[in-house]
């Protein structure tokens, strides 16, 4: 396999692939709380880059819900991340946020989606993505909408799967 490239060595602990332990939580104020699963994929080809696919599943159904994928870099010598995601509901966006150790928050930095979007529009996202003491990873989204003030819509933990 090919070497980590240095610059990614604050990622480490977010590289290989992940999948929920138990089903994760969703929730907004505005719809029916519901559960899903999720696998997570983080991959390097030796350059200053991870790229990764998150897949979401209904979790009676298994059917795939929501979708992610992109590419993650780091400013070199900083604590400083970037994520350009683009996602499956027709929504692109680039985040940023510090790693503080295991530890990561970011929010969005730009946003932009298809012309007949579903609505309401989501106008801000903050996650964080933190590895737990006991090795699982935890990842939190909040959001703003149109209508309504930041609020989580998704809360996951995932173990390591391959
Ligand atoms: C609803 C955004 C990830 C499942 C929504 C809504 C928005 C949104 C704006 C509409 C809320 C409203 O009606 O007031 C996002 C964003 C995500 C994300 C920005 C990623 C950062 C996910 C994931 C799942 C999911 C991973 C897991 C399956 C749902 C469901 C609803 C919903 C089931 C309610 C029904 C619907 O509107 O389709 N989401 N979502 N979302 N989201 Fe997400």
């Amino acid at each position: 396999s090919v070497e980590l490239n240095p610059v990614l060595h604050p990622l480490n602990w977010l590289l290989g692939n992940w999948e929920s332990d138990i089903p994760g939580e969703g929730t907004f104020p505005t719809i029916k709380p519901f559960r899903y699963t999720e696998k997570l994929y983080f991959s390097h080809v030796g350059q200053p880059v991870i790229n990764f696919m998150f897949n979401a599943f209904n979790a009676e159904s298994k059917k795939p819900m929501h979708r992610e994928c992109g590419f993650i870099r780091i400013q070199p010598g900083t604590n400083k991340v970037a994520f350009m995601i683009a996602q499956n509901s027709g929504l692109v966006e680039i985040e940023e946020g510090e790693l503080t150790g295991n530890h990561l928050k970011l929010q969005t930095e730009k946003l932009a989606r298809i012309s007949f979007a579903k609505e309401p529009h989501v106008q801000q996202i903050c996650r964080v993505f933190q590895l737990l003491p006991d090795g699982k990873l935890e990842q939190t989204v909040t959001m703003v909408t149109d209508n309504q003030p930041l609020s989580q819509h998704l809360h996951i933990t995932y173990r390591r799967s391959s």
